[in-house]
């Protein structure tokens, strides 16, 4: 939000409630870290102090979030709470069918449980790790056509979330009868949190409609997406966000969603699509072990905090400070010299492990390094996005991801401006004693989505 004549932009909320941080020395975290075998997603959220680890599920919900959750009405079937979840995502995503889930990798594997098998290919921009895994677990194989620019963690684009069109058509024209559903993740997470314009959505309808192919969008983190296009995309200055989130909408024939990011939730998700018998046999899945599909693994209270959260995040105010303060942290971080992907993409500032730490190979985990270091250095907890998280193959060969970042989720409405200028001097700090951090060896690693569990050994 700005007030008219003043150029800076705040927090348009105050707070109403506050959760105490708890400080720790760095040898309580060098301590945590270590039996926490490096692995961050091991180590207590209590010894934490800025947890940048994700933006999902961690968000501040409203006032008005916390009076929705009164009216919950939690019956089984036909909850009067699901018609207003319902309504509410029709409003931006007008789908003939809506279906709760527990959060976003249920949506998926439902959809790629009757989509997905063995033989069939499904492209994306960029798959998140989940809807990979999802993917991969049916026997089918996930691949990620994004544009040439989102490869390189420097390169200017306004829109470096975008598709390959020529690549898809390739793909479709090559082995279109295997491929039952393209993907579209807005923003591309993976990639960058970059956004897609809406000239690449159209772009990709006509090349789905050419082979006959439905396209689905993973759709996260949209509103964030549709202020990218609102800022960015020539004739759309002037358009109302929830506007540009019905024209995204209206060019898909379904979208998986992880409730837990725009929509402002703690919890939930949502798979929603046209077609009749498409959305039948999900719901049988989603019976089988989701729930009753008035509900799909939500409580009532759940579905009505989502009503409101997304009524909430297409708020041009809140859009224009999320956006803005995700690009603040990225901006300092710049200034200082630590090297960050650009241009800035909207729920995180992702530092480019591979440009800090040269020293250490691939198959050494500079962004685990990375991570671990602003752990131990500041108690701030990153997510290395490289080749702990995507180096590992079905086939067993462990290959270097095409990019080692570690990536700083901002959580929505949570942290404030002085707390972001002390992860900023974390990051300096670190960076000024980059050619000190060392290498990992993996020591214990799931067959799948090995990140969450594995345990790492310092080299050297
Ligand atoms: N798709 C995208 C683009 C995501 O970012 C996520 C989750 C999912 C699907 C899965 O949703 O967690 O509700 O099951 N991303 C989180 C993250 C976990 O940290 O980026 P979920």
């Amino acid at each position: 939000m700005t007030s008219p004549g003043f150029r800076t932009i705040f927090e348009p909320f105050r707070i109403h409630s506050v959760e105490p941080m708890r400080m720790t020395t760095r040898q309580q975290r060098h301590d945590a870290v270590t039996q926490a075998g490096y692995n961050l997603f091991k180590v207590h959220a209590a010894d934490v102090l800025i947890d940048l680890l994700t933006d999902s599920g961690t968000g501040a919900m409203s006032r008005d979030q916390w009076a929705a959750i009164q009216h919950g009405d939690e019956s089984y079937a036909g909850s009067p709470s699901y018609y207003v979840f319902r309504d509410a995502v029709r409003e931006l995503f007008p789908f003939e069918h809506v279906i709760p889930t527990h959060q976003g990798r249920a949506a998926e594997r439902i959809i790629f449980s009757v989509l997905g098998g063995a033989g069939k290919v499904v492209p994306n921009n960029t798959h998140f790790d989940t809807t990979r895994a999802n993917v991969e677990y049916t026997g089918a194989q996930a691949v990620d056509l994004v544009i040439a620019e989102a490869r390189d963690p420097h390169a200017d684009h306004p829109f470096k979330g975008n598709m390959d069109v020529a690549a898809l058509d390739a793909l479709l024209t090559e082995r279109g009868a295997d491929v039952p559903v393209v993907f579209m993740t807005i923003t591309n997470n993976s990639g960058g949190g970059q956004p897609v314009s809406l000239a690449n959505l159209h772009a990709v309808r006509e090349v789905c409609d050419a082979h006959g192919k439905l396209l689905f969008l993973d759709a996260c983190r949209f509103a964030e997406n549709a202020w990218f296009i609102r800022e960015r995309e020539p004739g759309q200055a002037d358009r109302d966000a929830a506007d540009i989130v019905r024209e995204m909408a209206s060019l898909a024939d379904g979208m998986t969603m992880s409730a837990k990011k725009d929509p402002m939730g703690n919890i939930g998700g949502w798979l929603a699509m046209n077609d009749d018998e498409l959305a039948g046999a999900c719901r049988n899945l989603l019976i089988l072990t989701e729930g009753f599909p008035t509900y799909g693994g939500l409580a009532g209270r759940d579905l009505e905090a989502l009503a409101q959260g997304l009524r909430e995040v297409v708020n041009h105010d809140y859009l224009r400070y999320r956006i803005r303060s995700t690009a603040y942290l990225g901006e300092a971080l710049q200034r200082a010299g630590v090297p960050i992907l650009t241009p800035v993409g909207g729920h995180a500032v992702y530092l480019d492990a591979r440009s800090l730490l040269p020293h250490i190979p691939p198959l050494e985990y500079p962004g685990q390094a990375l991570a671990v270091a602003l752990y131990e250095t500041g108690g701030v907890r990153s997510c290395e996005i490289g080749t702990v998280m995507f180096g590992r193959h079905p086939d067993g060969t462990e290959v270097p991801a095409s990019l080692e970042l570690v990536r700083l989720a901002i959580p929505r409405r949570t942290y404030t401006q002085s707390h972001m200028d002390f992860v900023i001097e974390v990051c300096e700090d670190v960076a000024r004693r980059a050619g000190e951090l060392t290498g990992f060896r993996i020591v214990d690693e799931a067959p799948a989505l090995r990140h969450f569990t594995a345990v790492f050994e310092p080299i050297g």
